[in-house]
């Protein structure tokens, strides 16, 4: 009789990103938490040396001869954050092993929930199949995939916090130092997520006009190493010299890293008013100074800011589309679902899709 070949199941989660936002690749502070939706990975051996990939978002199987991976192009289908970080793990010496993997994303794609590094994380980790790596070589293995392999400049933010995810904590993350603390998030508020069901096709460009923009600032403070070392005083020295956008993402930025900063000392003494506040603020910044939101995002905070029981409210992730994160007092959680939902749909006729974000541990073997 046949043996059943011996499956495993591997998560990693998305996750909702509360403040600091298009800092990471400027080596400031972000601080996201791991979500309960995410990347399913199941993974089987393959009887033929290659990597068998299906997915059950997409249609279709996708056979990759092993041998072939380490030289491969990137094909432009999702099986390229698959591919991108099984290069990187041969190129760490890694054998690759001839699997089958099924991917089930519960995360929903493109929308700013950092559905990428999801898959990112959970393939690594089927791939490397038990075999020990730290974790933070794990989410910089994946953040070279993606940059190197898909040509996604991103910062380290997302594949981190799929790593270092843990329950009831948020993560208060040092892009320099790469390294984190938890943050406990304030009794009696929830924290909810609202996805504005569009994706503008601008997202990924303006991402990397964004990044060379934040370079181009830079380059008014010679010595620096990134914009996390120029003050407002710098800026405001410089502002004579440098053009108005240049200027205008570094403020953005400078202020960014301040009010991460300033968040964490509001978590850390319940006021979630204050932690409120600068949500919004964040939110106005990417708005004007950034310019990475958009209609259907604005109007999401704008209507989240009418509502009772609302601390704050503002655009996650990239931008361009994607998801809108809230602070809403636990008692006002429904009514507020309600309200935002119905306003959304009066506008643009799409029904908004709303998770509570319970904050999750990172990724691991589940099966
Ligand atoms: C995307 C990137 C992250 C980060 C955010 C913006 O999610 O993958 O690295 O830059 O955008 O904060």
């Amino acid at each position: 009789m046949a043996r059943t070949p011996r499956v495993k199941q591997w998560f990693a989660p998305g996750r909702v990103n509360l403040i600091g936002e298009h800092t990471d690749y400027n080596m400031g502070f972000v601080m996201p938490v791991a979500l309960d939706m995410g990347c399913t990975v199941r993974a089987a051996p393959a009887r033929r040396p290659v990597l068998h990939l299906s997915s059950a978002q997409y249609p279709g199987e996708m056979i990759f001869p092993l041998d072939a991976i380490p030289s491969m192009k990137r094909t432009g289908a999702w099986a390229d954050y698959v591919l991108g970080v099984a290069r990187e793990i041969a190129a760490l010496g890694f054998e690759l092993k001839p699997m089958r993997l099924e991917i089930d994303a519960s995360v929903p794609t493109g929308g700013g929930l950092s559905s990428s590094a999801a898959l990112e994380v959970a393939s690594a980790l089927a791939l490397l199949d038990g075999r020990e790596l730290p974790k933070l070589e794990i989410a910089r293995l994946c953040q070279r995939a993606e940059r190197e392999f898909v040509g996604m400049p991103c910062g380290i933010m997302d594949q981190y916090a799929a790593l270092f995810g843990e329950e009831h904590k948020a993560i208060l993350l040092d892009c320099r130092s790469v390294t984190h603390q938890y943050v406990p998030i304030p009794d009696g508020v929830e924290i909810v997520i609202a996805n504005t069901m569009v994706k503008h096709e601008l997202g990924s460009s303006a991402y990397r006009q964004r990044v060379a923009e934040c370079q181009q600032a830079l380059s008014f403070f010679p010595g620096r190493e990134s914009l996390r070392d120029v003050t407002l005083a710098d800026l405001e020295r410089a502002s004579r010299q440098m053009p108005e956008i240049p200027l205008a993402r570094a403020r953005h930025v400078i202020l960014e890293n301040q009010r991460v900063q300033d968040f964490l000392a509001a978590a850390l003494r319940n006021d979630v008013a204050a932690m409120g506040r600068l949500m919004v603020e964040s939110h106005r910044s990417l708005q004007h100074d950034y310019e990475v939101s958009c209609e259907e995002l604005d109007f999401l905070v704008d209507t989240a800011l009418t509502i009772e029981g609302v601390h704050g409210s503002r655009m996650t992730g990239g931008g361009f589309g994607g998801c809108t994160v809230s602070l809403v007092d636990r008692s006002a959680a429904d009514a507020f679902r309600e309200r935002l939902s119905a306003a959304y749909q009066q506008k643009y006729g799409l029904v908004p899709a709303i998770y509570r974000c319970t904050p999750s541990a990172g990724a691991r073997r589940i099966a």
